[in-house]
């Protein structure tokens, strides 16, 4: 007789006994997963958890800041904020796979992390926020791996801390509701989920500043539609990716040549498998104009209707 209170109370009694009097390290990324996981250790241990939040500088707009006010403004919780953006889009330069570059962003988080943790005494643990999902996607020594989710297949063979993953036998929504019961605020409780390697897969190809810039401002503006039209919660995910590839248009009286934004919106339940959202024209109109007329360098906004499978919800 399962339930999420029952699951609360054990997880922190099991956390407790596991972690006694020694220190745990966190690493937050913005999304739900690691929030909630935060939030949970900072109930079971308070202050022997340290977090670390590794700006890498592929997040959404305003992401950090929210992140930053609610988890340590609100909860309490200690976190070390790492500016790590130069050395993130530094590492990415000239690389167009979209493996070899979640294979940098993992890599540089990892090392940025234990570059951080190292500098902190006697941390024993690291918790995470790995979900049922990702363990199985990315895959055993028998399943075959679809994408490296970076925070179960990049981890060094010798790591020297001892695993704490509260949520890997849980799906998104059961993390949602355990974010509930803990009182976290519904807006990151309900934040869809990102990817760790964030923009960094939804610009296609090489990532640049400026091309970053196109999809979160395209994205910001994704997201307050959705919201303004009471969407957020139908849509499972919903995101805008840049191509990279340039098209003929007319502004004015000028020809334009400029970029291609797409829209990815999908419903689902856990990401498995997924379904493109039926949104209305209308609203798709609105989105395609403000994207058109608000975002510098885009002339053109299409949107995606394939499912998952045969396409996957990211576009790498
Ligand atoms: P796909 O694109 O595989 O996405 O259909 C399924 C879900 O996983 C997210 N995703 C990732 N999350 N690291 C992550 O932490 C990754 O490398 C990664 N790739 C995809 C994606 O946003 C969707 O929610």
């Amino acid at each position: 007789n399962w339930s999420m209170d029952d699951f609360i109370t054990k997880q922190i009694a099991k956390i407790r006994s596991e972690v006694g009097d020694k220190r745990v390290l966190l690493g937050l990324s913005g999304g739900v997963d690691s929030s909630v996981v935060g939030v949970l250790l900072h109930k079971a241990i308070g202050k022997q958890l340290t977090s670390i939040f590794v700006d890498h500088g592929l997040l959404r707009k305003g992401e950090a800041e929210q992140v930053m006010d609610s988890l340590k403004g609100k909860f309490g919780l200690n976190i070390i904020k790492v500016d790590a953006k130069d050395r993130f889009l530094n590492d990415l330069k000239g690389v167009t796979d979209p493996e070899k570059k979640r294979k940098i962003i993992g890599r540089d988080f990892i090392e940025v992390f234990n570059e951080e943790a190292a500098k902190l005494n006697g941390i024993e643990f690291l918790a995470q926020g790995t979900l049922y999902t990702d363990v199985v996607e990315s895959g055993t020594d028998t399943a075959q791996t679809i994408k490296s989710h970076h925070n179960v297949g990049g981890l060094p063979k010798d790591l020297k801390f001892k695993l704490i993953e509260p949520l890997n036998k849980l799906f998104k929504d059961e993390v949602r509701e355990l974010g509930e019961k803990l009182g976290m605020p519904h807006a990151l409780v309900w934040r869809q989920p990102f990817p760790g390697p964030g923009l960094g897969i939804r610009v296609i190809g090489e990532v640049t500043e400026d091309k970053l810039e196109i999809v979160r401002d395209s994205d910001y503006i994704l997201r307050e539609e959705i919201a303004k039209h009471g969407l957020d919660k139908d849509i499972w995910q919903y995101f805008t990716v840049l191509p990279g590839i340039r098209s003929v248009g007319v502004m004015g009286d000028g020809r334009t040549y400029d970029y291609t934004i797409g829209i990815r919106a999908i419903t689902s339940i856990d990401g498995m498998t997924a379904d493109f959202a039926r949104i209305d024209w209308d609203v798709l109109q609105e989105i395609s104009s403000r994207i058109v007329n608000e975002v510098k360098h885009v002339n053109r906004v299409v949107y995606d209707i394939t499912s998952k499978p045969p396409a996957t919800i990211e576009w790498e």
